[in-house]
């Protein structure tokens, strides 16, 4: 069985060394010339954030990095401490809730060129992200790491990013493949779902990355999905990915996510990293070769229970991957924290920051933007404004080589004369599994600090929100409350007693309760912004940029108003060993839609510093047939008095179907920039692919004859015009 592998003729140019050779010969004279120990070796660790070649015949290893917003400091070889380099800092970029928020897929280009080069530099094969689970309750500790609510935003706006990473000769890695949705019990609870929700809003952002970004790995989530583990999940690996995808690279675990040898080998696993041990321990039971694609997989290949097709497939992934990457010819030697990678990283933060409220309540002025000079006194409280918000979080933490805080940005901008700060709350370390707790002392002498202060003030900015602690926006467990952590509630509502000019400015990944939203003028949802983040948001906030940023996610305006939390416990978080998806297809704007519950502020919503008028929208045919396009045109004009950019939206409702569907979906979105008083069309097509829901009864996509409407809004909710048509299949 082992076999004695093809032996390098000195001399001779083995087919698999010569890049300008076709990708999938190399791979095959490389297999033809590994004997069967060497093929399973490549299958699991040889580090934490490594897995080898085959040194016999030169081909070296792949080295792993997160995450998806920067590439992270270096790990040691065995353990999760950091290694303490001094050259391994990064770029932080935005994290990818606010990338989604832009809706401006060219952002999403940039944003994989630059931390694709900066993986090149670092010498990292495979970069772990992007991460596009679906938003499905805003307790998920890690949606701040992902897309959105909606599919097909998800998908839009991952595809660039792994294209981007790509073209730099690294690996991407969509994550979590499939239905990790919650951080509570992740390692284990057993996801259930019918196959409509897996395929129409769980799968297909997963889809879109392997069939158009043509991400070379994906990872396997941790849990588990109608009892089997996802990582060697036949479902999900052997039946979508590799068989109606034709996926053709390597599926890599999440660390530690393995836990069976046959699964593992049969259920379509390629690499497998993390598994509980600590590698170069002296008792060989507890080395690498004590994986589940270690010993016991070669074992089960040796007596002949693990069929040879099965091993030299898995062997070809890994090859295929080390020749994309460690052993392209690309010649690309990637770049670190140059200023073009400050640039991208800016302008995804200033696109994704997005405006939610701001009323002329004071003579019919508006707080935002805030001009310089305006005010002489203006008071910034709150911990977000100097926190290094991309520590902690979790494998997604990142060693920035420089931040600009919020804080340090509006002193810029607004003059240290003008700028007081005061910390308002505390929030303690960012730490992974545990969270500082403080006495109430401390807590009221800060807050009746703040709020002696802003009796001062002419004008507050309160910067606050949650964080990357435990139990707030941080991997490993999911928020425990929908309010807001650390008594801001509380301050928020003092700050407004002592003075009615309160800007409220919340960074976070989440949707989190409001009780002051009525009496605060000017609210802002910012994000994790990276590097430069401080001064994105100051930019912002000072009207240097017009806020065009659109919610990638609904707002519910109570927790029991959202989907996942409607039906108890065992929808969420679950009952402790299993999980029932009950809302199935009706997540986010789809529930809100067809149950009628006003949300507080809607999936695409967000506003501008200045103000958009729609024409009608126009369809160019009322009827149409199988193989049909039509085109829907709609004119935007800007008719406030400064430059801005908005988010036109177009929804598709069925309107009456053999199956319950959602009241519309969002089937495209274009980002239209508008000078003062311009107008501009915009312009969709649509086909029947965009009319279809996935009919499990047949396990395809149909559309169904009958009446259809196109929704053109500026948000899911705010509907500028609607046209009908008749579709016959
Ligand atoms: C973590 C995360 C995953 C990350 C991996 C390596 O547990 O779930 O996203 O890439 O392990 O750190």
């Amino acid at each position: 069985m082992s076999g004695s592998g093809k032996k390098v003729v000195v001399g001779e140019t083995p087919v698999y060394l010569d890049t300008r050779k076709p990708l999938e010969l190399r791979v095959k004279d490389a297999l033809n010339r590994m004997t069967v120990e060497e093929k399973t070796r490549l299958s699991y660790a040889d580090g934490r954030f490594s897995t080898p070649g085959c040194a016999r015949l030169g081909i070296p290893g792949l080295m792993y990095s997160d995450g998806p917003h920067g590439v992270r400091a270096e790990i040691c070889w065995n353990s999760w401490d950091y290694a303490g380099w001094t050259n391994d800092s990064c770029t932080a970029f935005p994290a990818l809730t606010c990338l989604a928020s832009t809706w401006n897929p060219s952002l999403s280009k940039a944003y994989g060129t630059a931390i694709g080069e900066e993986a090149r530099y670092r010498h990292k094969n495979v970069l772990l992200g992007p991460g596009v689970n679906i938003y499905r309750t805003p307790l998920n500790g890690r949606n701040f790491e992902y897309m959105g609510e909606d599919p097909f935003l998800a998908a839009r706006m991952c595809v660039p990013y792994i294209q981007g990473v790509q073209e730099n000769g690294v690996a991407a890695c969509v994550k979590h493949y499939a239905l990790n949705n919650q951080e509570h019990w992740r390692n284990h609870i057993d996801v259930q779902v019918s196959d409509r929700a897996l395929y129409e809003i769980y799968l297909p952002a997963f889809k879109a990355a392997i069939e158009e970004g043509k991400s070379w790995t994906i990872m396997g989530a941790y849990n588990k999905v109608r009892g089997t583990h996802a990582a060697h999940n036949k479902l999900l690996n052997n039946d979508i990915l590799k068989g109606e995808w034709g996926f053709d690279g390597c599926v890599v675990t999440d660390w530690g996510a393995a836990h069976d040898t046959y699964e593992a080998a049969m259920y379509g696993l390629d690499l497998e990293l993390g598994t509980f041990t600590n590698g170069l321990t002296s008792n060989s039971s507890l080395g690498y070769d004590s994986y589940y694609l270690g010993n016991a997989y070669l074992q089960m290949v040796k007596e002949g229970k693990v069929p040879m097709e099965v091993v030299n497939d898995k062997a070809a992934r890994v090859l295929r991957l080390i020749f994309r990457t460690a052993m392209n010819d690309n010649g690309k030697l990637g770049a670190m924290s140059n200023d073009s990678h400050y640039e991208t990283a800016y302008q995804i933060a200033t696109e994704g920051i997005v405006l939610l409220k701001n009323e002329a309540t004071f003579k019919g002025e508006s707080l935002l933007p805030l001009s310089q000079g305006k005010y002489k006194r203006v008071l910034v409280v709150g911990d977000n404004a100097i926190r290094n918000l991309m520590q902690g979080g979790g494998s997604s933490e990142l060693k920035p080589k420089m931040v600009i805080t919020p804080l340090e940005a509006l002193t810029e901008k607004l003059g240290k004369e003008c700028v007081k700060f005061t910390q308002g709350y505390v929030a303690g370390r960012p730490m992974f599994d545990r969270a500082d707790t403080f006495s109430q002392s401390v807590i009221d002498s800060l807050y009746t600090a703040a709020v002696n202060e802003a009796q001062k003030a002419d004008l507050v900015i309160f910067m606050g929100g949650l964080n990357k602690n435990f139990q707030q926006d941080c991997e490993g467990d999911d928020r425990k409350t929908f309010q807001l952590p650390f008594e801001q509630d509380r301050l928020i509502k003092g700050l407004l007693k002592a003075n009615k000019k309160v800007v409220v400015v919340l960074t976070r990944g989440n949707a989190v309760d409001m009780p002051w939203l009525k009496e605060v003028p000017s609210v802002i949802q910012s994000w994790y912004l990276g590097s430069i983040g401080g001064k994105a948001l100051a930019d912002v906030i000072t009207g240097e940029v017009t806020p065009s940023g659109k919610l990638p996610f609904s707002y519910p305006a109570k927790l029991e108003d959202c989907p996942a939390h409607y039906y108890g416990e065992i929808s969420y978080p679950g009952d402790g060993i299993r999980q029932e998806y009950k809302e199935d297809i009706l997540v986010g704007y789809r529930w809100y839609d067809t149950k009628k519950i006003k949300p507080l502020f809607p999936f695409g919503y967000g506003l501008s510093y200045t103000q958009f008028e729609y024409g009608k929208p126009v369809v160019s045919s009322s009827q149409m047939q199988s193989g049909d396009v039509l085109e829907i045109k709609c004119t935007v004009r800007n008719v406030g008095k400064v430059a801005g950019k908005e988010v036109v939206q177009l929804y598709i409702g069925d309107e009456k179907c053999s199956v319950l569907r959602p009241l519309k979906e969002l089937k495209d979105f274009y980002k239209v920039t508008l000078q003062p008083g311009e107008e501009k069309e915009v312009l969709f097509t649509i086909d029947e692919e965009d009319l279809k829901f996935f009919d499990d009864t047949q396990h395809k996509w149909v559309a169904e004859s009958g009446k259809f409407k196109i929704y053109i809004g500026s948000s899911s909710k705010d509907i500028k015009g609607v046209v009908e048509f008749d579709y016959k299949n």
